[in-house]
């Protein structure tokens, strides 16, 4: 690698001991001024790194004044003969520690005010630093982590070049994708009245390209969604979106894992095809979640009949109305003292449970528990044999609706295994999820949505469950699962328009509504379509994880804050009258701030 220009010679952080004897020029800023007494140390700072800069007033006066006026952040070139350092000023913890320059020529660049913030600082506050990204951007941990990002892209773009993938770029300003968020539209100057959308994925266009006779495709690609944020999340975030014809669910699974093992290699991690496969049916029962981290037990289990012979008639009432009963087993805690059962239980709470059962057997052989009293000997006996439970353990369950049952305790069992230190965190826990449900039952809307998106096919043993139990029919839609996190996904596409339609009358799209939203893709479909199938991965939660950062806006240069705002530039701001009139657009607000 060099960084050579007609400014610099090569880069601050790539001058090794080789280059002693060679007169060079670097140019960058300036990190550090050490002044110690007479001699005036610079630690310079350039993409590649850090160097040293030495001046001694005896050896040249000139260079020295220059030196005195030198501020942290200012921009600098100098010009000298590379020099050993004397051994005992090496430092070992830069690459280019046992080497300096005492400059023969210096100019100062450009000068810099006093920053908002110490760059290398560990308690800046994030929205300061979001205030100065750029400022943030010269700090070595952000640096490292688009460099990461950089790297990972590259890797990616190589592994799916070398798989014969063109990458198609699809338009921005296009009408709806239903991904299941809220869109975000921008009015049309030339069409009164008029919005595009701005694309939730490519998933139409990359669908019709297949119908386009692309066959592989891929994108690096923008996608925006208006959906509540979390660290996770961005209004704004890529996606590496993949589309293939002429295969079925395995192919895209072969292809995705041998582009994840390539890319798990970018930070020298070695992981291993074909990853497990687990169903959505069994992660959820294991689990209680469809993105289990796997690398720690404390699996979830049924105690529902085992209640059902009980007399402990409030969870009964519960069940009968639908609702289950999942327990949990965490070993070793069965000395917690009452104000830490309590604790975990307003976690429990806190989390959406009405309440958390819990059963202490404590080391000397005794059982503690507020809810024994409502079974037998034997029905408790049966209970502790489901569990495993030995003495020193711990049972927690929870009765309720089943989706608040699995939340609950997922999240429970994800704090247990955090507080317990059971998560190996040098493991790589990657599956693949599949199977996932066609539709899910939104209280919100009050009809069924799509799992996945309405071009998901559905499985065909499961097709004519579609119109009378859609609840119970799976779509032939997958997930990548890292760590707990859900990485990306995807599915076999309907390729015929008589199912398509079908999915839209399911999901209570009236024919107008096709007609209006999805006419053109319908129609197209019946041109010759090929079976295709693809998968977006996260390409921001791909590089945090593999960072191991927090947060996925520690991986995007100008990421947006948890409001959804930028910090830098104020976006999203107020139009002028202008700008609202020639949209033809009024607005009933002031912006708050
Ligand atoms: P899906 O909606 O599952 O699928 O998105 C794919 C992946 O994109 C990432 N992701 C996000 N990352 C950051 N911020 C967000 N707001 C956000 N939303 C989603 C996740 C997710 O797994 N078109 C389909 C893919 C397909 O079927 O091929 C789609 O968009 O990592
Ligand atoms: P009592 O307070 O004697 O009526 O006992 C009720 C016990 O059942 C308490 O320990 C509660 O935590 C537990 N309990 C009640 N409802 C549920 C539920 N839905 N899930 C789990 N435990 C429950």
């Amino acid at each position: 690698m060099t960084m050579k220009t007609s400014m610099k010679s090569q880069g601050c952080g790539e001058i090794r001991k080789e280059n002693i004897g060679q007169t060079l020029t670097v140019a960058g800023w300036v990190n550090t001024v050490r002044d110690l007494g007479g001699i005036i140390f610079v630690e310079m700072r350039d993409r590649t790194g850090f160097f040293q800069l030495v001046s001694d007033p005896q050896k040249n006066p000139e260079v020295y004044e220059v030196f005195q006026k030198l501020k942290d952040e200012f921009v600098i070139q100098a010009e000298g003969v590379v020099s050993m350092r004397p051994e005992d000023t090496y430092n070992p913890e830069l690459p280019t520690g046992e080497v300096e320059i005492y400059p023969t020529k210096i100019k100062i660049l450009s000068e810099a005010a006093l920053l908002p913030f110490q760059l290398e600082s560990d308690d800046v506050n994030e929205d300061l630093r979001l205030k100065y990204r750029y400022l943030d951007l010269r700090r070595q941990e952000t640096l490292k982590n688009l460099k990461l990002r950089h790297n990972l892209v590259k890797t990616m773009r190589n592994y799916l070049n070398d798989h014969d993938f063109m990458e198609v770029e699809t338009p921005i300003l296009i009408n709806t994708t239903p991904e299941g968020a809220r869109d975000y539209v921008v009015p049309s100057r030339v069409h009164p009245g008029s919005f595009y959308a701005l694309p939730q994925s490519p998933q139409i266009f990359k669908q019709l390209l297949m119908v386009g006779g692309i066959e592989r495709y891929y994108q690096i690609a923008r996608c925006f969604r208006d959906e509540d944020l979390r660290a996770d999340r961005q209004p704004e975030f890529t996606q590496v979106d993949i589309e293939m014809s002429f295969v079925e669910q395995q192919d895209i699974i072969n292809l995705v894992e041998g582009l994840l093992v390539e890319t798990f290699k970018v930070i020298g991690a070695e992981v291993k095809a074909p990853f497990p496969v687990m169903t959505y049916h069994d992660a959820m029962e294991r689990y209680g979640s469809d993105r289990p981290d796997v690398r720690f037990g404390l699996e979830l289990f049924d105690i529902t009949d085992i209640i059902m012979e009980s007399e402990f008639n409030i969870i009964k009432d519960t069940i009968n109305a639908g609702g289950i009963v999942r327990a949990i087993k965490i070993p070793g805690i069965a000395t917690y003292s009452r104000k830490e059962i309590d604790d975990l239980t307003k976690l429990a709470i806190s989390f959406g449970a009405k309440a958390l059962a819990n059963i202490q057997y404590m080391p000397d052989g005794t059982v503690k528990s507020p809810v024994l009293k409502f079974m037998t000997e034997e029905q408790a006996k049966k209970l502790q044999e489901r569990a495993g439970a030995q003495a020193g353990d711990m049972v927690f369950f929870i009765a309720d609706k089943p989706k608040v049952v699995f939340d609950v305790l997922s999240r429970f069992r994800l704090y247990m295994g955090k507080r317990l230190d059971l998560i190996d965190e040098n493991a790589h826990g990657l599956l693949w999820v599949v199977d996932f449900p066609m539709f899910e039952y939104s209280e919100e809307d009050g009809r069924y949505v799509s799992v996945h998106h309405p071009f998901t096919m559905p499985n065909p043993e499961d097709i004519d469950k579609m119109e009378t139990d859609p609840a119970h029919c799976r779509s032939i839609a997958y997930d990548i699962v890292y760590n707990g996190n859900e990485l990306g996904g995807g599915s076999v596409r309907i390729h015929k328009p008589d199912i398509q339609k079908r999915v839209f009358k399911a999901l209570g799209l009236s024919d107008e509504d096709v007609h209006k939203k999805f006419e053109f893709m319908v129609n197209a479909f019946k041109y010759g379509t090929p079976p295709h199938a693809g998968l977006a991965l996260g390409l921001d939660r791909v590089v945090a994880l593999l960072a191991k950062t927090e947060s996925i806006r520690d991986v995007i240069a100008f990421p947006k804050n948890s409001a959804a705002k930028c910090l830098m530039t104020g976006a999203p701001t107020e139009a002028t009258e202008e700008q609202l009139r020639e949209l033809h657009l009024k607005s009933t607000v002031k912006p708050r701030n």
